[in-house]
């Protein structure tokens, strides 16, 4: 459902030599397996398409800004990822397309699992379908 995907704020260390944010613990929901990232993204670029069976992953705009959509079959939300201490918890069963990436931009992504195309749902209506399943 969209009420889980959710904002989780990273703690961070503030002194005069910068900020340090620490994801540790409790901060997340899952057991991290997988880290990736994007780079290099055109601006005019169009990510994601598609949603997981079982994934969960936080984004996080570590650099730059993005926007993500995010769909769950019934209802629609836009979040705009602009801050590197605010992450995007994004559950099983939601679509999710980003676009709107700002240039130089850095997108890091923890993940639950390792790469799994099984996981994957590429297809809208297939994703409909597994929502009414
Ligand atoms: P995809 O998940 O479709 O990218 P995005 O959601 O960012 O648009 O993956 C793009 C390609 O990269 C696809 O061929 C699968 C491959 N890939 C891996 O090999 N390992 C990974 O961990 C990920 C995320 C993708």
């Amino acid at each position: 459902k969209i009420e889980d995907v959710e904002i989780i704020e990273i703690p961070r260390v503030h002194d005069e030599r910068g900020l340090l944010a620490v994801i540790e613990g409790e901060i997340i929901p899952f057991e991290i397996k997988r880290v990736y990232y994007l780079y290099d993204v055109p601006t005019d670029a169009f990510r994601g398409g598609h949603a997981h069976k079982e994934l969960n992953q936080l984004i996080i705009p570590l650099s730059g800004s993005f926007d993500v959509h995010i769909k769950d079959g019934d209802n629609t939300r836009i979040i705009n990822l602009n801050k590197p201490h605010k992450g995007l918890l994004i559950v099983p069963g939601i679509w999710r397309e980003i676009d709107n990436f700002s240039s130089g931009c850095v997108c890091l992504v923890l993940a639950s699992a390792e790469y799994d195309e099984e996981d994957y749902i590429r297809e809208y209506s297939d994703f409909l379908a597994f929502k009414n399943s």
